[in-house]
């Protein structure tokens, strides 16, 4: 029989991400959707590690469940590390408006100097107070113009040298062989087998 496990986001893309990694090792994903459960958790945390143990820790305090948790974000070298763990709230509006607001940031900057990082962190906390950690990273280099129409937030500026393409000209196959939450999962796997 399957073992569940309850992923503790809402976000679409990364539940299929989750469910494509993890139905091969026999583990059934349900969402929050699927618990009708519905609730904000606040991101308090100063690291990727912090927030995903805090989400994950919230979700198996409601459920009692084994329950996971992501948190990611783009580290940008020549801003510091920005935007980070503020990725998904760099600026108002929609994903468009932030990879234009990070293109504006940048616009100065050469090539040699637009390298980043995707990384993230899962954690997966079960009732019996066990806790799994794993962090998986992927580099790349802030593409002048947005390029590509799959995936999400910043992946149509996240070129990689490996494919000549960004993350969104990828396919989603392509994208989870190399990308930070892939990185991550396949840590993750090793942990749980
Ligand atoms: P989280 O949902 O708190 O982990 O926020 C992650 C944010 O980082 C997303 O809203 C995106 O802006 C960005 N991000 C994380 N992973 C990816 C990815 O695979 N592609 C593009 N953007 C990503």
């Amino acid at each position: 029989m399957d073992r569940k496990i309850v992923a503790a986001t809402n976000n679409l893309n990364k539940l299929r991400e989750f469910k494509e990694i993890l139905a091969p090792l026999g583990y059934q994903l349900l969402s929050l959707k699927d618990l009708n459960i519905d609730v904000d958790i606040e991101e308090t945390g100063s690291t990727f590690e912090e927030n995903s143990l805090i989400k994950a820790k919230a979700i198996l305090d409601i459920t009692n469940m084994a329950c996971m948790a992501d948190d990611s974000g783009l580290m940008v070298d020549a801003l510091g590390g920005e935007p980070g763990v503020y990725s998904a709230r760099y600026c108002e509006g929609t994903d468009k408006d932030r990879v234009n607001f990070l293109l504006e940031k940048l616009k100065d900057v050469p090539r040699e100097k637009r390298t980043a990082r995707f990384v993230s962190a899962i954690t997966l906390c079960f009732p019996d107070g066990d806790i799994i950690t794993a962090t998986g990273t992927c580099e790349g280099i802030i593409a002048d113009e947005a390029k590509g129409e799959n995936g999400f937030g910043y992946d149509p500026v996240f070129f990689v040298e490996q494919y000549g393409k960004t993350f969104a000209q990828l396919t989603s196959d392509q994208k989870n062989m190399i990308s930070h939450r892939g990185n991550a999962l396949f840590e993750l796997q090793k942990q749980l087998i």
